[in-house]
């Protein structure tokens, strides 16, 4: 039911899944003027997000990037620096052609497709919406490209080296072009697919992923680290994902230390394979599936068989992603959305012709503070 916090007009809805879906989270919010917050309106919005993970405002065209950028620090005001900071500056990484900073708001990021001739300050700028035929190993026929497709990568929004994962991301559809839907094909041997608008993004609960695992499963993930490679996404610049997104192949194709980036022991990441919801307690299974490199057992053992590594923590997530459990969001222009990026995984899908334009802007922080683990 909708409802609204004491002296705030804001109220919440949560989405209603069509039928089939049984995925518990999500809401939109209305009444919101994001220019000009409250602190009950700031209230209200910060207990939405850690109550329904993703929250959806409408009609925000006008949204400025400074409103973005400060709406999204709401859930973390110490966080200042976008959320991987200057490793993107590596020409290697994979993550470096998908984005465009807004000169005036370097914590905003422009992702999308096709030409633009101006916005926010970018001139002639070229966008390119990601194909998973550029990461996934075996890839949909030409023929059939244009209404079918993958979940491009599920992940995480964070650089897990040195920084902290972002508690927050931010989504503006600026421009969506509108055109027949498309199947996500998972292609992984269990004939799973799904329909969604072109270029959705894809959203699943990491909450509802750990309480499908078994007793025995729980109780591992509580008490398991994870370790990330440094420089995670220059290392696994040269693997190819698994057909459904859900991390990598394992073909020795990892680059050596020697070809990475200089590496500090003291920045690289072990995390909790369970983060807990700092409002309602609950744990999440949030593992960015393609940066994983080690596992770190409760009595200390080190699982570093990257086969090894992956082989687990695709059993523990893949049920997490079956189709019913997916949100996929039929954006349309002036939609903005903000999601608990450590309590679900997210994924681009789609693909669009060279013509085709459409602009999102992005933001999120390095956090100011690590995750909160399962103790
Ligand atoms: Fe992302």
């Amino acid at each position: 039911m909708p409802h609204s916090t004491t002296d705030s007009p804001i109220t919440i809805h949560p989405i209603t899944p069509p039928q089939g879906s049984t995925y518990t989270f999500g809401a939109e919010l209305r009444n919101a003027n994001l220019e000009n917050l409250t602190e009950a309106d700031k209230k209200t919005i910060i207990d939405a997000l850690y109550t329904h993970q993703v929250i959806l405002f409408k009609n925000q065209q006008s949204l400025t990037p400074k409103a973005q950028y400060e709406v999204t620090q709401l859930f973390d005001p110490l966080a200042t620096g976008y959320g991987h900071g200057k490793t993107l500056d590596a020409k290697r990484s994979i993550l470096h052609p998908d984005l465009k900073t807004i000169p005036s708001q370097p914590q905003v990021q422009v992702i999308g497709n096709g030409p633009v001739a101006s916005y926010e300050g970018l001139e002639n700028i070229t966008l390119k919406h990601p194909h998973h035929r550029t990461f996934h190993k075996d890839v949909i026929s030409d023929e059939d490209d244009r209404d079918n497709t993958r979940f491009y990568r599920w992940h995480i929004d964070a650089a897990l080296y040195d920084l902290e994962p972002p508690k927050a991301t931010s989504l503006l559809a600026v421009k969506v072009p509108k055109t027949a839907p498309m199947k996500v094909r998972y292609d992984d041997g269990s004939g799973d697919e799904l329909m969604v608008s072109r270029g959705s993004t894809a959203f699943v609960s990491s909450y509802t992923m750990y309480d499908l695992l078994s007793e025995e499963d729980k109780e591992f993930a509580r008490t398991t680290k994870v370790q990330y490679a440094p420089h995670p996404y220059i290392w696994m610049s040269p693997c190819k994902s698994r057909s459904n997104g859900l991390g990598l192949h394992s073909s020795n194709l990892e680059l050596p230390t020697t070809s990475l980036p200089p590496i500090s022991p003291s920045k690289i990441k072990t995390l909790p394979m369970c983060w807990r919801n700092p409002y309602t307690g609950a744990l999440a299974l949030q593992i960015h599936p393609s940066a994983v490199q080690k596992l770190i057992l409760a009595d200390g053992t080190v699982i570093d068989d990257l086969g090894k590594v992956r082989e687990i923590v695709y059993r523990l997530q893949r049920p997490g992603i079956a189709p019913t459990l997916v949100w996929g969001v039929d954006w349309e222009e002036g939609d903005f959305v903000v999601f608990n990026n450590r309590g679900v995984l997210h994924t681009v899908t789609g693909s669009f012709l060279e013509d085709e334009v459409r602009v999102f802007r992005q933001c999120n922080m390095a956090a100011s503070e690590g995750v909160l683990g399962p103790e």
